[in-house]
């Protein structure tokens, strides 16, 4: 089995970006597209390893040997509400891709993921798949998720969120070896609700203006 990697991607731009959505006083508007730019930003690094062909292309000047992206098939799966902040960011990068979904939500008492939803790609077991999520937090919906889409076949999955906890990170890496995380920070812990701290609040409710 793999060891996964933690990619934390801490490039200026994504640190200015988080701080903005860490803000109280950001508005839904603002909340909602910077988490789409961040997804944008974050895709970069996650689809550093496609793999790439050589096709011939003529240009207005001679004919050459170039490289294209081989065509490797892909789908985003956000998990909703929260994560469906983030695949426009990842859709204007990989038109493409397809698109499937799950609902989870945590129950306020226990903290487990309860699953609502699911609507995937009739071949997702043949795609590679990036989970869509801004908060790892405790990390008991992004391990549902991916054991989900472990029992559908698929065996290529990474995860993408905004910010992270260490105890979210240690769950997925401990039921999930095989999987790299891709996240712009990682926060000092939890609170007793399950939140992150300092974090950004609650990102469903931030991107949708629900409370
Ligand atoms: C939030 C967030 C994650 C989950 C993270 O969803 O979007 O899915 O909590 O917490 P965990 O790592 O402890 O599982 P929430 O349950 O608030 O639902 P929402 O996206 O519908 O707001
Ligand atoms: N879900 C959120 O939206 N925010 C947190 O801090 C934890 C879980």
């Amino acid at each position: 089995m793999n060891d996964n990697k933690v990619h934390i991607l801490d490039h200026p731009l994504l640190q200015h970006k988080l701080t903005i959505l860490r803000d109280e006083r950001t508005g839904v508007k603002e909340f909602r597209e910077i988490v789409a730019e961040v997804a944008t930003l974050e895709c970069y690094e996650a689809t550093r390893d496609l793999p790439l062909e050589d096709i011939e292309v003529k240009t207005p000047v001679a004919t050459g040997t170039f490289k294209h992206l081989a065509g490797k098939k892909l789908a985003i799966v956000p998990i909703l509400r929260a994560g469906l902040g983030m695949v426009d960011g990842i859709l204007n990068l990989i038109p493409s891709a397809k698109v499937g979904h799950i609902g989870l939500y945590r129950d306020p008492e226990t903290l487990a993921p309860v699953e609502y939803y699911c609507k995937m790609p009739s071949d997702i077991s043949e795609r590679d798949v990036i989970v869509l999520d801004p908060m790892l937090a405790t990390g008991g919906s992004a391990v549902a998720a991916i054991q989900f889409l472990k029992n559908y076949g698929c065996h290529n999955i990474k995860l993408m969120n905004v910010l992270a906890a260490p105890e979210g990170i240690r769950a997925v890496r401990e039921a999930h070896p095989d999987v790299d995380i891709y996240v712009a920070g990682v926060d000092e812990g939890l609170n007793d609700h399950g939140y992150i701290v300092p974090g950004l609040g609650d990102a469903g409710d931030r991107i949708f203006g629900t409370k």
